[in-house]
């Protein structure tokens, strides 16, 4: 990783925790345990890459992080209550998120639906109303659009649909990316689309080609994760490693093998970059961000 990265990211996830944690409902306010467990989830934990992506778009455009702390924290808690529902018994049944006990085996099953509902509601509240938005009503709109489409049926929770549906059987390769398109893809499209909504004079091309930018990182960082859970372990990770295979789920490496899915990632890395040839070095944290996403070991 650059040391502009490693600056950047430890610059976003300090920024982003105090943000996360000051649009949180505090834990004394009832329901208590609720917002205990919305707090659990949320604090303390990931890489925190979706609003990573959010702020240095805004870096490639100009936009100040001041006015992007409502979006990137709209975007980390659609994501966190993704992860939630994706733990439950009923979906990928896991014990361990980001290093601790995931909500359902913390709290209760009840709890970890409830508070991953209420986190939806959250994020939406939080890009009608946050005040450090500072945008047109018709903009803060567009933002809400977007985010609904990335997390709705066909978006986020249609790529999820589509996993479920798909546990034991073999999907084409045409299939398996447009599951993983919906299910990561989507929301890490909107992370960096959030962003350039929030510039005013916004050039259509420029959009277009972020948008097809964030389309294959979104892509590469699902095939990443596929192969993390091949290759790696579940003290690196912080959730239980060879999850997939026990699942019986489709995945890149189950198609492509190791080298095949890693071959993968490096043409949408490379893709990536095309899409960027018309930002200078204002951009290349956005590079950065490329290649870290498919070289992370988490
Ligand atoms: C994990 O996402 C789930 C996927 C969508 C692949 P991350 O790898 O971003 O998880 P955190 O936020 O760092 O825990
Ligand atoms: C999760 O995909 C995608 C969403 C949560 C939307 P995975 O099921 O592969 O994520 P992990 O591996 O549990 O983090
Ligand atoms: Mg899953
Ligand atoms: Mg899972
Ligand atoms: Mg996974």
């Amino acid at each position: 990783m650059s040391n502009a990265l490693k600056d950047y990211l430890d610059f976003c996830q300090n920024r982003v925790e105090t943000a996360l944690d000051a649009r949180l409902p505090s834990d004394k306010v009832l329901p208590q345990t609720l917002h205990k467990a919305m707090r659990y989830s949320v604090l303390d934990g990931g890489k925190r890459m979706r609003p990573m992506l959010t702020y240095a778009t805004g870096k490639a455009l100009g936009v100040s992080p001041d006015v992007l702390d409502g979006p990137a924290c709209a975007v980390e808690f659609i994501h966190v209550y993704s992860l939630i529902h994706d733990d439950l018994p009923a979906m990928d049944d896991d014990d361990l998120r980001r290093g601790k006990a995931t909500c359902h085996v913390a709290f209760d099953e009840a709890t970890a639906i409830l508070a991953g509902d209420a986190l939806q509601a959250l994020a939406f509240e939080v890009l009608a109303n946050d005040p450090s938005i500072n945008a047109s009503a018709e903009a803060r709109l567009k933002m809400i659009t977007t985010l609904t489409r990335a997390s709705g049926s066909q978006g986020m929770v249609g790529g999820q649909a589509i996993d479920l549906a798909s546990v034991g059987t073999q999907l084409t390769l045409p299939e398996l990316e447009n599951m993983h398109i919906h299910k990561t893809g989507a929301l890490i499209r909107a992370s960096v689309n959030l962003a350039a909504l929030a510039k005013t004079d916004m050039d259509p091309t420029i959009a277009t080609k972020l948008d097809h930018y964030a389309k294959c990182i979104g892509l590469s960082f699902q095939v990443q994760d596929d192969i993390l859970d091949e290759e790696s372990d579940t003290a690196t990770l912080g959730k239980t490693q060879g999850k997939d295979k026990d699942n019986n789920k489709p995945t890149y490496p189950a198609l492509l093998g190791l080298a095949g899915a890693k071959q993968k990632a490096l043409e949408l890395h490379k893709l990536a970059l095309e899409n960027l040839s018309i930002f200078g070095p204002e951009a290349d944290l956005l590079r950065d961000l490329s290649l870290y996403i498919i070289e992370r070991n988490h």
